[in-house]
């Protein structure tokens, strides 16, 4: 009898460093959640500056120059090939378009944004239809797609950067913003029209300057 009260003391003693062990446990357990999710928030940061600084990088180095708008949608087509491959049909309906006096790699930013964009909204199988054409003083571009389509509300927010309603680790949400940014930087204008479960068509007008046509 003794003895065993003698051994209760070191019992709890063992009990409640296990007892401490485990409220450790438990820390260690948050911990790994908070690296990890801190991790996907630093690469999550990390896409974000870069797609950013890209632009700002674009901006500052490349040189304006005549730019034949078909050819900057074949290039931006070849780049995002990969992407649209499995469930895209491409239709395209080009046009003659003057030259544009621009940076081309911003033009097919704004390209490769829209065709990406087009493609994630097609679930199994759709088509997307490019059509480029001038009228009057404004070349035009057209993105149609047989996607999902919008509701009147995302419509709304399309243009507001980092408004999406991909999944996280998706979409950024900066895609449109910065085609908004460019279109307008060159003296034109992006608009969508959209019907949700039918699709999607984005519109953008460049003006054609005197200078375009030379
Ligand atoms: N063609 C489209 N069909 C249906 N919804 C679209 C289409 N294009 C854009 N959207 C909607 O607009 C939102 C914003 O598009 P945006 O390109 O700015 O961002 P994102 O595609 O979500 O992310 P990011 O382009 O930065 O990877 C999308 O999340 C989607 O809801
Ligand atoms: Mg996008």
């Amino acid at each position: 009898m003794t003895e065993l009260n003698a051994s209760i003391p070191l019992e709890i003693e063992q009990l409640k460093a296990l007892e401490k062990k485990h409220k450790i446990d438990f820390v260690l357990d948050d911990i790994q959640d908070l690296i990890s999710e801190s991790l996907d928030g630093t690469t999550r940061v990390t896409e974000i500056v870069n797609n950013l600084k890209g632009f700002a990088h674009q901006d500052s180095t490349d040189k304006k120059k005549m730019v034949d708008i078909n050819d900057c949608l074949d290039q931006s087509i070849k780049l995002v090939h990969n992407e649209l491959k499995y469930n895209t049909e491409l239709i395209k309906e080009y046009h003659f378009a003057p030259l544009f006096y621009c940076i081309s790699n911003q033009l097919s930013q704004v390209f490769i944004n829209l065709l990406v964009n087009a493609s994630q909204a097609i679930d199994e199988h759709g088509k997307i239809h490019i059509l480029t054409q001038s009228k009057g003083d404004q070349i035009v571009i057209e993105i149609r797609d047989t996607g999902c389509g919008m509701a009147e509300e995302t419509i709304q927010n399309i243009f507001t950067p980092f408004y999406t309603t991909k999944e996280v680790g998706k979409g950024t949400g900066l895609g449109l913003s910065v085609c908004y940014d460019i279109i307008k930087s060159y003296g034109g204008r992006i608009d969508v029209q959209s019907t949700l479960g039918e699709g999607t068509t984005f519109s953008i007008q460049l003006p054609i300057r005197e200078s375009d046509t030379q």
